[in-house]
Order: structure tokens, then C-alpha cells, then sequence
């Protein structure tokens, strides 16, 4: 009985710490880029709070082609990025800021033979939807044409 607990205790001190370390990698929103000191800071924060190594991956030139670039084309260079990263081969957490949650959703359900997500943190991402053009509400001609469209 006693061996019995302290197997199981075992077992429960080695996922913790196994889940604990697990790494992360990080999406940045549209018109930013990882080489940014916000989204630098960002991460090694997170880092640095979680003890668990964490990487912003980037997909073009981030900036203009986070605006430009089609969605399959994005995520299809984040899925080649994540295969050649040995140290997520255990499993990742993904932490999207914004529009990088679909990429990180579009990495879950497109990214054949990637290493296993574990979990898709998502801050403030779009995955209900827009519900409307922001400001919309606001008067004026062009914004009002351009809501009602
Ligand atoms: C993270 O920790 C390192 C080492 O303690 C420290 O130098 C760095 O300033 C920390 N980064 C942030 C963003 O807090």
C-alpha cells in the first residue's frame, strides 16, 4: 500500500513536471513582428513567469505579410518552422495574440505529422467570428455606406 502511494506520487511529481515544462511557441497579431520589442518582451515575460522555454515564430516578414499573405500560405510556413523545432517534439502549448490564433488554429487542424499541441491559449482572438466593423455605430457618410455594405 505504501509503495502503491508513493508510486503514484511519483507519477504525479513527473507529469507536473513534465506538463510544466512544457515549451511554447507564440502567434503575434496583424502589422507586428517577432523581432518587436513589445512581442519579445511579451514572450520572455511568459517565459520567465511559466519557467518553460517559449518562442515567437515568425511567418514571412510578419508585418506586411501577416496583412497580405493568404491564411494556407501562413500557416503551411508555420507547420514547416514547428517540424524542425526538435524541442516541441514532446508537445507545445500555443499562445495566440489576435489574428496569430488562427494561425494557431490553422496549425492544429492543418499541420499533419507537427508535434502535438497541447493546448491553444488564445488572447483576444477571432475564433466566434467578427461580429461587426469597428466603429461602426459611429456617424458619417463613408463609415455608414461602408457598415450597411
Ligand atoms: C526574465 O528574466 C531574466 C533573468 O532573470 C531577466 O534578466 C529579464 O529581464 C526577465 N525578462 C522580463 C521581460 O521580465
Amino acid at each position: 500500500m505504501k509503495f502503491t502511494l508513493i508510486f503514484i506520487n511519483v507519477l504525479f511529481t513527473l507529469h507536473s513536471i513534465t506538463t510544466y515544462s512544457l515549451p511554447f511557441v507564440v502567434f503575434h497579431g496583424i502589422a507586428d513582428k517577432c523581432s518587436n520589442g513589445g512581442i519579445t518582451h511579451f514572450t520572455e515575460l511568459l517565459s520567465n513567469w511559466s519557467g518553460s522555454s517559449g518562442h515567437c515564430i515568425e511567418i514571412g516578414n510578419g508585418e506586411w505579410d501577416s496583412w497580405f499573405m493568404p491564411f494556407p500560405k501562413q500557416i503551411d510556413i508555420a507547420c514547416q518552422k514547428l517540424k524542425k523545432m526538435s524541442e516541441l517534439s514532446e508537445g507545445y502549448n500555443i499562445i495566440g495574440l489576435s489574428q496569430g490564433n488562427m494561425v494557431g488554429r490553422g496549425v492544429i487542424e492543418f499541420c499533419d505529422d507537427g508535434p502535438p499541441v497541447r493546448n491553444l491559449i488564445s488572447l483576444a482572438g477571432p475564433h466566434a467570428g467578427i461580429a461587426s466593423i469597428p466603429f461602426c455605430g459611429v456617424s458619417g457618410a463613408f463609415l455608414k455606406t461602408l457598415c450597411s455594405s
